[in-house]
């Protein structure tokens, strides 16, 4: 295995080829905590790997990511990558592991990613929990970024505006918002929240920023989507609890998985 994080990522991408037995791929979903069983409405599952089969990769740690990937063909007849699960900074790895996915995918011939998570929302005023919002931009508080060296990368338009129409197409209702990522473990305290509000946020999570920034690298189309799965933290009184997380997940997920069936028929 190289050391390498780009040539790594080559070589997923060749043990994925074998291991699906296909040459390549249309797109890639990373489903995040919420999102995971919405992947059945896809389509017909074609194949599935677990993520220690293919190199770099490392099983997940947080309960609601599957930590496999499955290849699925959609009604269209297009091949989508589904990752259950997804690995993040708050597991103690290195940002070259958070962004492996979407490496391997853009290395497999992809050339557009859907990243999804679960979110607080920062306005409770006018989200509801259990919807869904298309991430229209983000301000990335992880400290962290997936390029190292003079790489310097226009991040103007992250999420694309023409997927975000195709969406909207699709769901005119569907609201638009600025996610904000903490690197996490712990949810945030009232008084960061009230920050991120002054900030421009309008939802909060602990994924997805430096994923999209890697597939932008990677000149790869992104649209990202959260689920809302509870008013941030001070702003409804109750304490954040996951299992909250992966019961509005499962709550929606037929919704949510028409959505993206859709989405994917009409890249
Ligand atoms: N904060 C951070 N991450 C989250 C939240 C939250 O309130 N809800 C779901 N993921």
């Amino acid at each position: 295995m190289s050391n390498d994080p780009y040539t790594l990522a080559g070589e997923a991408a060749a043990a994925l080829r074998a291991a699906a037995g296909l040459e390549s791929f249309d797109v890639a979903l990373v489903m995040g905590s919420g999102w995971v069983p919405a992947a059945d409405a896809l389509g017909e599952t074609v194949s599935e790997i677990p993520f220690t089969d293919l190199p770099g990769f490392s099983a997940p740690a947080v309960a609601g990511h599957g930590g496999k990937l499955r290849v699925v063909r959609t009604g269209a007849g297009r091949h989508a990558l589904v990752f259950l699960g997804r690995s993040h900074l708050y597991e103690g790895r290195v940002v070259d592991s958070v962004v492996h996915g979407v490496r391997t995918a853009a290395a497999a011939g992809v050339r557009t990613v859907i990243l999804t998570n679960a979110a607080g929302g920062l306005r409770p005023e006018t989200q509801q929990v259990g919807d869904p919002v298309l991430i229209s931009d983000h301000i990335n508080m992880t400290g962290a970024n997936p390029i190292t060296g003079t790489t310097f990368i226009d991040l103007t338009e992250v999420y694309s505006k023409r997927l975000r129409a195709l969406v909207r197409e699709i769901d005119p209702a569907i609201a638009e918002g600025v996610y904000v990522a903490f690197r996490g473990p712990t949810y945030e305290t009232p008084a960061e929240i009230r920050m991120l509000r002054t900030l421009g946020g309008d939802l909060i999570g602990m994924s997805t920023v430096l994923e999209a920034i890697a597939a932008r690298e990677a000149g790869l189309e992104v649209l990202g989507l959260s689920l809302v799965t509870n008013p941030a933290a001070g702003l409804a009184g109750d304490p954040l609890d996951h299992e909250e997380v992966l019961q509005v997940g499962r709550a929606t997920a037929a919704r949510m998985g028409v959505l993206l069936a859709k989405v994917v028929d009409r890249l």
